[in-house]
Formats: C-alpha cells, structure tokens, sequence
C-alpha cells in the first residue's frame, strides 16, 4: 500500500472525478476542486455527475472513510504534496488550437498556496490532454518555487470503463522537464512514484521522458486509434461496393499480431469528446510547427469519419425509397458509444438529426443519455422505453451498440413496427438471424 500522501485533483470534470476517487482507493487523502459549486455539492453526497459503471461506489467508498472530499476554496490545496491538474482542455472557438485558459487559470490559484510550502517537495501533475510544447510553458511559471515539480502524466482512461482503467492503467508515463539522471529529475520521479506505489507494485509498467514526448504519446495514442477506425471503415466502403463483408475482413486481419483485433470495429465511426478532438488538436500543432505536409493522413482520417455519418444517412434514405420525409424512424441509441451518457460529437445524435431535419419524424431511445439529447436536440422526440420508440416504425437504425439492443429478439420486434427493415449502423447484429425473422437488413460495409 501507498503511504498516505495528501493529494489534490484541480478540476473535477470527468477525468478529475475518476481520478480523485482512484488515488483515494490507492490510499491517499484526497481533495477534489472546481469552480462548479454545484458539481462539487453532487460529488461531495457521492452522486457520479455522469454515468459511469462503478463510480458512485468508489466516490462513496473514499467518502465514507473520509479519504475523500471535495470543495471549492483553493486554501484547501496548502497542504497538499502533490496536485494533479485535471483541467479540460476544449478547442478553441475563436481560432485552431486548444483553449489553456483553464491550466492557467488552475496554476493562478495554485501558485499561491504552493509558495506557502517553504521549500518542501511539492509535486505539480499535468494530466489533461494538451498541445506539445504546453508543459513547458507550464514550468516555467512554476520555476521560481524552490522543491516544486511539475511532471506531465498523460491519462488514458475511456469512458465506461473509466473506473477499471484509473485502478489498472495499461500504462503509466511520466514527462518531466528535468534530465532523469539528475538528482531533480530523480526526485521528481520517486514523488510520483510514491503516488503511484499500488499500481507500480501490481505491475503496471511506467515510462519515463521528456514533457513533449509525454505530450505526444497521448495525442499519437488517440490520432492512431482514430486512423484504425477510419481505415476500417475505408475499406467498408470497398466491401459495399464489392460485396465482400467488412466484419469477416477485420476478423482475419486483426489475427496478425502486427495489426491486433481491437479498434477494427468498422460503422458509422468515432465521436465522443477525445478522439475528434485530439486528432484534430494534433494536426493543427503539426501545422504551426511545419510539420503539417506529415499528418494529411489525420485529415483523410477526420473526412472518412465524416463521410460515415452522411453514408448512414443515405442509406436510411435508400432503404425508404428516397422518402424521408414523413417516415416514421426508430434510432436506436444516442451515446458515442455504450456504456456512457456522453454525446459529445457523437455519430448517432448527429445521423439522428439529420435524419429529422430531412423531414423524418424520429423517435430516438437510450438508456443514459436523453436528458443531453433533449437539451442539444430539442426538435427530436425522446422515448425512454424502446418498445416504445419502436412501435410503429418504417425503419429501425441501431446506432448506439448497447447492450439491450444488441440483444433485441428479431421476431418480437418484427412484431412492433410497421415495416420490418433495420439499419445497423455499428456492424452488431446476427444479420441472417434477423433476415429469417423476416427483417430487410441493411450494414455499412456488409452485403
Ligand atoms: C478514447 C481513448 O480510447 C482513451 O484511451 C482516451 O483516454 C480517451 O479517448 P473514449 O473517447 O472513451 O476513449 O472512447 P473509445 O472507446 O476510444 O471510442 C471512441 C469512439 O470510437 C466511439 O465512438 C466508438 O464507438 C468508436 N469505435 C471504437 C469504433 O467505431 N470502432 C472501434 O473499433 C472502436
């Protein structure tokens, strides 16, 4: 076990919430901050601000041991040994890039308390996703505080799985300023090592480097698996055109070692508020630094997502004859992905709404994310119950693979709609299954 260090974790977005709530299971005291008053009184009664499995039980865990608190005033970060800044980092409206203006405004409150230390080692963690070049710029305002570090630790949980992957990273990546041989260097390492001695004992391999590799792992790590998605999908388009069947493509090529199985899931593409983003944060860095001519490839990834959402709508309009308007249309799921009630650039809501603003009248369902939809999509109409929202269907599109949907039973909902035809948008089903049940079947990619 970890010896109790007293933490802090500077931003309580998703990334913060999880993170306080994982250092409090690895033994630590921990103290969460934002400037969300109401945020902070919903993580402070133990109430996760989002769906996320397992969370609420490890908020109430670290709360009910008092191992964990949560607040709003910065004077409760003068004790603390080490701060994580888990500030978000969002893409700026007024131009390419992203928005440091949270960091900055974190490090304005911090360094204050920081100076109050007198010395002692006192660590400073960048967790948040940011453009290579940043933590430097970071550390040198921290410079003039004798004993403070600032190490960059990139985090790489995903949502739905958020819990299990704060607890056991697949791998843990220090970035510091300093050389690692360096008496300051090793300091700084030790400190974070101090922090992270429950996962470094079961395991968990950790690397360290230079700020702007630990910088560029992170955005290379998304923009990589963004291009995966997007070749698949690539080669989908090739498979409608041919009749071959992307599924049993990906299958066979994920068995190369080289290539691996994960992240072939060819349909209607990537969303959510990490990949988009990064990927489009890392090209526009690699054009202010000349390096620009390199990453057309990000672009192509980026239009390929793109094209997915307009190739699902089309065929909605196919399989309705080219009559959209007035169809009654089920979409099943809104999320980016399962397990989540995040929409944030999510392919479903998207197709979802243009669907609606081509005359359909669609009833959307999902199990956690319709109080987004109805606040971002007010024009479509939410049902809760997806029996409801099936009822009376001329055309089904699975768009979200949640678990419930995926186990649909074709027969007894063959018996809800008006027409048995169905989209599957996210390549899940058992389409000969659904075939005999009588359903016409249309799949991205697949005959
Ligand atoms: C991602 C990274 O996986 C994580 O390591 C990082 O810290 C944050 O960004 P997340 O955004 O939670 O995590 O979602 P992820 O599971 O990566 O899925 C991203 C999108 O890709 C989803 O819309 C998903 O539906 C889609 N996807 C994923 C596919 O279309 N096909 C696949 O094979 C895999």
């Amino acid at each position: 076990p970890a010896r109790p260090l007293t933490v802090s974790v500077i931003g309580c977005g998703y990334l913060g919430a999880v993170h306080a709530a994982a250092m409090a299971e690895a033994g630590h005291r921990v103290i969460g901050l934002d400037v969300d008053a109401p945020r902070i009184a919903q993580l402070g009664s133990g109430r996760a601000p989002f769906h996320e499995p397992g969370l609420a039980e490890v908020l109430a865990s670290g709360l009910s041991r008092e191992a964990l608190s949560f607040t709003t005033d910065p004077a409760a970060l003068a004790d603390g040994d080490v701060h994580f800044l888990a500030l978000g980092t969002p893409q700026r409206t007024d131009g390419p890039g992203a928005d440091l203006s949270f960091l900055h405004a974190a490090l304005d409150a911090l360094i204050p308390q920081l100076r109050r230390r007198a010395g002692r080692t006192t660590l400073v963690v960048g967790k948040s996703t940011v453009p290579v070049g940043t933590a430097r710029e970071l550390a040198a305002r921290l410079a003039d505080l004798p004993g403070v570090h600032l190490v960059w630790n990139p985090e790489f949980l995903r949502e739905g799985r958020a819990v299990a992957d704060a607890l056991r990273p697949d791998r843990l990546v220090y970035g510091i300023g300093e050389d690692p041989h360096s008496p300051a260097g090793q300091e700084a390492v030790a400190a974070l090592d101090a922090v992270y001695r429950p996962m470094l004992e079961a395991g968990v391999p950790r690397r360290v480097m230079s700020y702007e590799s630990a910088e560029l792992v992170k955005v290379s790590a998304n923009s990589f698996l963004a291009t995966k998605i997007s070749f698949i999908n690539a080669v989908a388009a090739l498979c409608e055109r041919t009749g071959a069947d992307v599924a049993d493509v990906a299958d066979a090529i994920g068995m190369d070692e080289r290539i691996g199985p994960q992240f072939l899931r060819s349909g209607i593409g990537f969303g959510g508020g990490c990949l988009p983003k990064d990927l489009r944060a890392l090209l526009s860095r690699a054009e202010e630094l000349g390096a620009g001519d390199s990453f057309g490839v990000l672009r192509e990834v980026d239009a390929i997502n793109a094209g997915r959402r307009t190739r699902a709508v089309d065929l909605a309009r196919e399989a309705l004859d080219g009559q959209l308007a007035g169809a009654r249309v089920a979409v099943l799921g809104a999320a980016f992905k399962p397990d989540t009630d995040d929409v944030r650039d999510s392919p479903a809501l998207e197709i979802a709404r243009r669907l609606a603003a081509a005359g359909a009248r669609v009833r959307i369902t999902d199990p956690a994310a319709l109080p987004a939809v109805r606040r971002l999509a007010p024009e479509l109409t939410t049902e809760p119950d997806p029996q409801h929202a099936l009822r009376d269907a001329e055309l089904v599109l699975l768009l979200t693979e949640w678990p419930a949907y995926r186990a649909l039973d074709p027969r007894r909902t063959a018996r809800l709609v008006a027409r048995p035809r169905i989209i599957d948008g996210r390549g899940v089903l058992d389409l000969p299954r659904w075939r005999s049940a009588g359903w016409e079947c249309r799949a991205l990619g697949r005959p």
